[in-house]
């Protein structure tokens, strides 16, 4: 696992993608040399000019670059640190500690993958859909939103792998929920999901059904990320686990939930 390490980024592009989301380009320090990053990993920043936000927040490293040490992150407006994030012009830093946690798993090459994700749980499946496709694995994406406005980089996405879409209101892809898509009643070497977690659980139940290992990204509240305050815990066959620490990335298998 990589070695982590707090420094300041350079926000270099902020783009709204819709009304709740926005993709911050970061230029990272030349201090960080050869930073190995795992796809899956997160970052925790500090979000400064934001009196009531003491805590560092949570955000998954998106995509990194390790030859030029761009990084992006992809957010959410759900509450006011993200939403400062969010609104942070192009030029400012921020202070950010990572890459955080454990990582997917990579199947060997010419396996079958896919890789579901749900609003913003789309965000770890780009580096992870890259490191597969240069694995020799390539993937098949499962982009669930609640309306076709709200599908994530739906071209970066195609670009990599074959792209299923399941829409709450059936503006694009098939009509319901991520869970139900028919991309999902076959085998596949590895399923990887990230997003709310019904939608976790439902996917990991059908996974089960067809025989294939599923991995998900748990996004339990954290607080110091470090594994220090224990506020992330989750329940499972090896006793209470860190999701920031042996996380976030869990084998179902692993998992106490009802599959
Ligand atoms: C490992 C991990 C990776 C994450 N990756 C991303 C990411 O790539 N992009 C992104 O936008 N968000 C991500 N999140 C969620 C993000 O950390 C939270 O939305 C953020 O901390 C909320 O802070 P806030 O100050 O904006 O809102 P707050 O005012 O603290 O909370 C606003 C609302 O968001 C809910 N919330 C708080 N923390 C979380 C959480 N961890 N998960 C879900 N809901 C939460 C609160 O319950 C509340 O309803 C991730 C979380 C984890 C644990
Ligand atoms: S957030 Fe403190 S131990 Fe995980």
């Amino acid at each position: 696992m990589g070695k982590k390490q707090i420094f300041d980024a350079k926000i270099t592009a902020n783009h709204a993608l819709s009304e709740r989301y926005s993709m911050l380009t970061l230029q990272l320090p030349e201090s960080v040399g050869e930073m190995k990053v795992l796809p899956g990993q997160f970052v925790e920043i500090r979000v400064t000019d934001s009196p009531s936000t003491y805590l560092r927040r949570p955000i998954s490293i998106c995509d990194y670059d390790n030859m030029t040490r761009v990084m992006t992150l992809l957010i959410r407006r759900a509450g006011e640190g993200t939403c400062h994030l969010c609104d942070l012009p192009e030029g400012s830093a921020v202070d950010i500690v990572g890459p955080l946690g454990n990582g997917f798993s990579i199947p060997p090459e010419g396996s079958s993958a896919l890789l579901a994700g749900g609003g913003i749980g789309v965000a770890p499946l780009m580096l992870l859909g890259k490191r597969m496709k240069e694995a020799g694995v390539k993937p098949t994406f499962l982009l669930g939103a609640r309306t076709a406005s709200e599908i994530l980089l739906l071209e970066e996405f195609s670009s990599i792998g074959d792209v299923a879409i399941s829409t709450d209101d059936g503006s694009a892809g098939e009509k319901g929920y991520a869970a139900d898509n028919s991309a999902l009643s076959k085998h596949y070497d590895i399923v990887c999901t990230c997003g709310p977690k019904p939608m976790m659980v439902g996917i990991a139940r059908n996974a089960r059904r067809n025989g294939s290992p599923c991995e998900v990204s748990l996004e339990n509240l954290m607080a110091c990320g470090l594994g220090a305050c224990l506020c992330c815990v989750e329940p499972t066959l090896k006793g209470n686990l860190r999701a920031c620490v042996e996380g976030p990335v869990f084998n179902t298998d692993m998992l106490l939930w009802d599959l």
